[in-house]
């Protein structure tokens, strides 16, 4: 006779328990590797930090599965900022100026990524160096964003464009940041 199966409750319960706490030891364990980072930060499976010691992350960022943080050139990563799974955000360019040498030849250019506060990076993303996400951007699913993005700005595409503008805070009927603040923080599946 088959035993029976554990109900799918009961299941879910486990394997979401099993990655917060998967997600709690991956976070502590880059706590101690990175510049700062902030309370209440979560950080999925699958990611990657790149030179972490000059990695800056505030309170409240979740930073979700797969994706690769360079921090070569310098990355800040502001309050309640969301990261989409497998995002890419990169501080470096080679040197190619030159045709009489190699371009592994040439050296690396750095220049820091700046995420201000209340981003969020749909999945996919890729976020090239030197670029400034303003405070309450939104990069859309797989944009490849070359350009700074102005504070409330929602971009999209390859190269990413300006698809709108958020309204404001205190410009519409949404929770102001501080109200959203004092809100519980939502609960994940992944
Ligand atoms: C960027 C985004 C937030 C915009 O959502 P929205 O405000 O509802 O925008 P709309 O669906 O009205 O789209 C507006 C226009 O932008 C285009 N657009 C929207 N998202 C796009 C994207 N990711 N890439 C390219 N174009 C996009 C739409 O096709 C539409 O174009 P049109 O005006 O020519 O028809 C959303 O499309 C998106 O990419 N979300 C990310 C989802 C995700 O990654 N989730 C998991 C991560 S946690």
């Amino acid at each position: 006779m088959t035993p029976a199966r554990p109900p799918a409750e009961y299941l879910r319960f486990a394997y979401t328990t099993l990655q917060r706490l998967l997600d709690a030891c991956r976070t502590a364990f880059f706590r101690a590797l990175v510049a700062r980072m902030g309370r209440q930060v979560r950080i999925s499976r699958g990611t990657i930090l790149s030179c972490p010691r000059r990695l800056v992350i505030g309170d409240n960022v979740f930073v979700n599965m797969g994706c690769m943080l360079h921090a070569e050139g310098g990355l800040s990563i502001g309050d309640d900022t969301e990261i989409g799974p497998y995002t890419v955000i990169w501080t470096t360019n080679h040197v190619f100026d030159r045709t009489d040498r190699l371009i592994r030849a040439q050296g690396e250019r750095h220049a820091p990524v700046v995420i201000e506060p209340d981003v969020w990076i749909g999945a996919s993303a890729i976020i090239l160096p030197g670029v400034t996400l303003g405070q309450g951007a939104v990069v859309g699913a797989g944009a490849v964003v070359t350009k700074d993005v102005p504070p409330y700005g929602v971009v999209a595409g390859n190269p990413a464009a300006l698809i709108k503008t958020r309204a404001a805070p205190g410009e519409d009927d949404e929770l102001t940041r501080a109200e959203a603040g004092a809100r519980p923080r939502r609960t994940r599946s992944t």
